[in-house]
């Protein structure tokens, strides 16, 4: 059994999307060990207690200094023995000592096609603003293994979906949601469980 740490921030949509993966055997050889947010009073944490998944908080207004959250989130996600650490909705930059000790062990769901529409600034609602600004006509979503940069590591997945006339940003983070992140992060997260996936020259390749 693959032990799957998730880390989130808010709503936890991508994380409901793996909880009922696992439970209906969609996802394989997968536990969720724990689930860590940084924020508190996050619907994320109610949904990982009502599936009985070890919830904490570790939230950075609780340090003085961003290397103590850094160190007291990394000893937690040892603690939990986690083989894989998903992001799914984690708004937090992950600190250059957890991206060393779990290279290539680190999977986040950006919403947007990657390269587009990502970096600093880019994460939540505002990927889906600035998207509507540009005037894309497609968008989508994009599973990485998270890197030293941001949105910068190996691509595992994507999936395109459409602008339609008339869209708002929530209209659109929703379509997205649906078409894209709740199909491709469950999947990414089945494939590594199960040795589909690897790494070489910085790309992944897949295994049938
Ligand atoms: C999702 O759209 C996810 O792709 C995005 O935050 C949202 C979280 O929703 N992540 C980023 O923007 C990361 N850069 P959720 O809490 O309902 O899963």
């Amino acid at each position: 059994m693959l032990k799957v740490v998730v880390l989130v921030s808010g709503g936890g949509t991508n994380l409901q999307a793996i909880i009922d993966g696992v439970a209906a055997g969609t996802i394989k050889n997968v536990e969720i060990a724990g689930v860590i947010s940084n924020n508190y009073g996050v619907k994320s944490l109610e949904r990982a207690e009502k599936a009985s998944i070890p919830a904490f908080c570790i939230s950075p207004k609780d340090f003085d200094t961003r290397e103590e959250f850094n160190n007291a989130l990394l000893d937690r996600i040892d603690s939990l023995s986690a083989d894989l650490v998903v992001l799914a909705g984690f708004l937090v930059r992950i600190p250059e000592a957890m991206v060393k000790k779990y290279s290539n062990r680190i999977i986040n769901i950006h919403p947007s096609l990657i390269p587009s529409f990502c970096g600093v600034g880019y994460y939540g609602l505002k990927v889906h603003e600035k998207a509507l600004e540009r005037g894309v006509k497609v968008t989508g979503a994009t599973v990485h293994f998270v890197n030293e940069g941001m949105d910068e590591g190996p691509i595992i997945a994507q999936k395109a979906v459409e602008v339609l006339e008339g869209d708002t940003p929530e209209v659109l983070q929703r379509r997205v949601m649906e078409q894209a992140e709740w199909i491709l992060l469950p999947k990414a997260i089945d494939d590594f469980a199960n040795g589909r996936l690897t790494v070489s020259d910085g790309k992944v390749l897949h295994k049938n």
